[in-house]
């Protein structure tokens, strides 16, 4: 009884974690032990609004990551591989210009971001692609 209700709700798990996975996901990754949103996106080269955007089932303070979850890490045609992690004392408009790329297409690849710059945090990963990418 007990290991019956355990499978159903197992499975009833992996149903949900497979259904977040997009069919046009471009690429994914399996959270491991210790992993951390800006860590994920740091190390995978996957912008912290990207993760986000694309994993709605994450929440906002990113502590509800499972060990063995599989997340989608950009959709096909909407995918950054281009990125920077934010550092102490960096600012919008050095890395726009440490990665070549007009402030404004900074802007529009984070739309997390403010348009004063005046809400990053340290460990944070931002896209810095020079195409436009429309986040839908
Ligand atoms: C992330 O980007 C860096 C710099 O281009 C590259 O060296 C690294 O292999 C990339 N990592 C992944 C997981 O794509």
């Amino acid at each position: 009884m007990f290991a019956t209700a355990t499978l159903a709700a197992f499975a009833a798990l992996l149903l949900t974690v497979r259904a977040q996975i997009p069919a046009d996901c471009a690429r994914t990754a399996t959270v491991q032990s210790g992993d951390t949103c800006n860590g994920i996106s740091a190390a995978q080269n996957v912008s912290t609004f990207q993760l986000a955007h694309v994993n709605p089932g994450i929440d906002a303070a990113c502590d509800n990551l499972q060990v063995g979850e599989t997340l989608c890490l950009g959709i096909t045609g909407q995918d950054c591989t281009t990125v920077h992690v934010v550092q102490s004392g960096d600012f919008c408009a050095a890395i726009a210009a440490t990665a070549g790329i007009p402030l404004a297409t900074l802007l529009h690849n984070n739309p997390n971001v403010n348009s004063g710059c005046t809400n990053l945090g340290i460990g944070e990963v931002l896209c810095t692609t020079s195409e436009t990418i429309n986040y839908s």
